[in-house]
This record gives C-alpha cells, sequence and structure tokens, in this order.
C-alpha cells in the first residue's frame, strides 16, 4: 500500500510517498530556512506565502522520484495539527483537493505523533542513508524533542498512548534556539549551538537543572534565564544591559563554553527523566522524535546511559518531513477512519493525547 504523505506545518514543505510504513520511496522537502533565517526565526505570513509558491511542485516531485502515477498511490495522508495556521492550511487544502479529485481516501495526521513514527522507516531507495534494522515493539517510550513540544509518552499500541509528562514551559528546542541567540549563533539555533560545543568545554559552567513534581515534566526557561546571567557575569554587565549586545562582548572561546556548558545540562535532563520513565515502566523499545533528536550529545549520552539498544533515525528523518507523515499514515489507513474532503478543518493546538485517533484506542 502506498501513501502519498503532506507536510506544511512550519516552515518545511514536504511531500513524500511511503510504502507499507516502512519502505521510502522518496522524501522531498523544500526548507524555508534561508528565507527566515535574516528575521531570526519563523515569520508565519512568509511561510505560508513560501507553501503556495512550492507545494504543487513538491508534489508532483515526490511522485516522479518515487516513479509513481495517481493509479499507484492508495491514499493521502496530511498533517492537519498542530502548528502555524497559515501553513497548516496550505498542505490541507492541497490534500483535500487532491483527494476529491482523485478520489483517494484522505488520513489527518498530527505532526509530533508522526516524528515519532519516523522511527518505524527502515527502508528507503536512498541507500546512502543509516535506517534503524528493525520496527521499534509495543510499548515503546517516546521522548519528543522538537521547537514546539518537549514530551514523555508510553505508546501501548498504534493510536493508543498516554502522556507520562512534558515542558512546563519552553520546549528543549525553542530552549537551543534562544540560547543560541544570546549567544549570537546563527538560527536555527540547535545545530549551530550543537557546532559550537563541539570545541567548547561542558563542564566550564555550572547550570542548574530544574525541579518538578512529576519525575517525567520538563523546564527549559531557568536554564535559558541561567545562561543569560552567566553571559553577563562573564562580560561585567548587570541584567539591564540589552541582552542582544552581549553576543558581541563574548569571545569564541566563552560561546564555544556557554554552548556546551548548556547543552550538556540540557541533554543530562532530557536523558535523566528518560531512564527515570524507562525504570518505571519498562518499555520495550525506546524511541527519540523531533528535530532535537538530530543532537549527537543526545544520542550518545542515551546509547550509553540505557540498558537495552537503541536505534536513531537519520537526520533526514528526524527534522520536518512528509516520510514521517506518510508512515504514520499507513497505520491510520489500517486502524483509522478517513477524513471527510469537503470538511477537514485544521488544528493549529491540537495535543496529540487528544487526536479522535487516540482516544477511539483502536487497538
Ligand atoms: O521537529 P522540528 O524540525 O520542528 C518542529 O516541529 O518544531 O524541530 C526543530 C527544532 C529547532 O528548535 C532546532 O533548533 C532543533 O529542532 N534542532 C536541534 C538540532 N537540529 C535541529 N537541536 C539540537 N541539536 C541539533 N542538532
Ligand atoms: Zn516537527
Amino acid at each position: 500500500m502506498k501513501i502519498l504523505g503532506i507536510e506544511s506545518s512550519c516552515d518545511e514543505t514536504a511531500a513524500a510517498v511511503v510504502e507499507d510504513g516502512f519502505r521510502v520511496l522518496s522524501s522531498v522537502v523544500n526548507s524555508q530556512i534561508d528565507i527566515h533565517a535574516q528575521y531570526g526565526g519563523v515569520v508565519p505570513e512568509i511561510a505560508a506565502r513560501s507553501h503556495i509558491e512550492v507545494i504543487n511542485p513538491v508534489i508532483r516531485e515526490a511522485l516522479t522520484r518515487a516513479q509513481c502515477s495517481w493509479d499507484d498511490i492508495d491514499a493521502i495522508a496530511a498533517t492537519y495539527a498542530p502548528g502555524l495556521v497559515g501553513s497548516l492550511l496550505v498542505g490541507t487544502l492541497a490534500a483535500r483537493t487532491l483527494a476529491i479529485l482523485r478520489n483517494k481516501p484522505l488520513y489527518t495526521i498530527h505532526h509530533v505523533e508522526a516524528h515519532v513514527y519516523a522511527n518505524f522507516i527502515t527502508e528507503s531507495s536512498s541507500s546512502a542513508l543509516q535506517l534503524p534494522s528493525k520496527q521499534p515493539e509495543f510499548p515503546l517510550l517516546a521522548l519528543i524533542v522538537s521547537g514546539g513540544h518537549t514530551q514523555l509518552v508510553l505508546f501501548h499500541g498504534h493510536g493508543d498512548y498516554e502522556l507520562l509528562g512534558q515542558t512546563q514551559d519552553d520546549a528543549v528546542g525553542e530552549a537551543f534556539d534562544k540560547v543560541a541567540k544570546i549567544l549570537g549563533l546563527p538560527y536555527p539555533g540547535g545545530p549551530s549551538i550543537a557546532a559550537a560545543a563541539e570545541h567548547g568545554d561542558s563542564e566550564k559552567y555550572h547550570l542548574p537543572k530544574a525541579k518538578l513534581d512529576n519525575p517525567y515534566d520538563f523546564s527549559f526557561s531557568g536554564l535559558k534565564t541561567a545562561v543569560l546571567r552567566a553571559v553577563q557575569h562573564a562580560v561585567g554587565k548587570d541584567f539591564t544591559f540589552p541582552s542582544h549586545e552581549l553576543p558581541k562582548l563574548i569571545n569564541d572561546v566563552q560561546r564555544a563554553d556557554f554552548a556546551a556548558s548548556f547543552q550538556r545540562v540540557a541533554v543530562e535532563t532530557l536523558v535523566e527523566r528518560t531512564l527515570r520513565a524507562y525504570s518505571d515502566f519498562a518499555p520495550r523499545s525506546v524511541v527519540i522524535a523531533g528535530g532535537v533528536a538530530a543532537n549527537q550529545e543526545l544520542r550518545r549520552q542515551l546509547s550509553v546511559r540505557l540498558p537495552i539498544a537503541i536505534e536513531y533515525a537519520p537526520m533526514q528523518f528526524c527534522t520536518d518531513n512528509a516520510a514521517m507523515i506518510a508512515t504514520l499514515g499507513f497505520f491510520h489507513a489500517q486502524y483509522g477512519t478517513p477524513a471527510d474532503p469537503y470538511t477537514l478543518d485544521v488544528i493549529p493546538s491540537l495535543s496529540m493525547v487528544n487526536t479522535a485517533w487516540n482516544v477511539a484506542k483502536v487497538l
């Protein structure tokens, strides 16, 4: 069964064809990072307009690369939640129109849940990719770490999961992005902090870890503020000094040490909560998902500290893409119900635990 996936929830326009929920036949991602970098973050209006310009060519390219005609496609899966409303509308409108015109069932996909399904991809027509050797097994513990989410979710089966804990303030990716700004590192902050941290001393600055009542919850805003205060202190300024003027006052050695110290504490926090959930729930598999799952230090620490083997999705499938949407689309096609393409609406702020698919407990 071949599913066409469509993703447009933030600043990536993507389409992919995936067969049987594990074999990627094509995955096309048109990133707007260059457009938004000059503003230091995603500008929603510009994102929506850019999606409109490229959505049709991106879908066509995905079909061409997969060597598929419309007759070969069994269903369409599109992200309808969560994300920027204008961006979501472009992808879902394209999907709705195609579902009607081509007479295909349409499945609505929750973007954050789909990040977890990047780990179910075990084959790809691009042989250069290092993929997991097998699909994860249930019960499955997922650490979801993206620009908008930081959650520990326990999956009992497809479409059947519970939220163990989540961030009480900033998402971890957001913390990477904000700390990068404080240090004068380019957007997106995650990869630039990781790169700067390679040359830094991760023990140089002692930054606090948040203590919370729920052992699976997270908090990153205090850590971000602690970096700001430490930078101000290092350059001899007080908290009234404008933060956007700080990057000019620190040198490259300090920048690398701050990046490494912040990354160590942020990653240790993620790993400690995951280990706690692992020992409390004894899942058969553990996966990480979302853009921050591309972080090598997170991968290294988890591999060293988890008692079971963990396999990672390649970078291309960790950051936003449509292969993960089409992969989850396959399981919706097995166990879920198609949406009505005439009435489908986007839901910009829907938690994955409240999707109809999860609440219905389909398995
Ligand atoms: O999942 P994603 O591509 O988009 C959202 O759905 O949010 O995640 C984007 C986030 C950004 O905050 C970015 O800085 C972060 O993932 N990120 C990283 C790395 N690569 C991307 N964070 C840490 N280390 C990385 N290597
Ligand atoms: Zn994402």
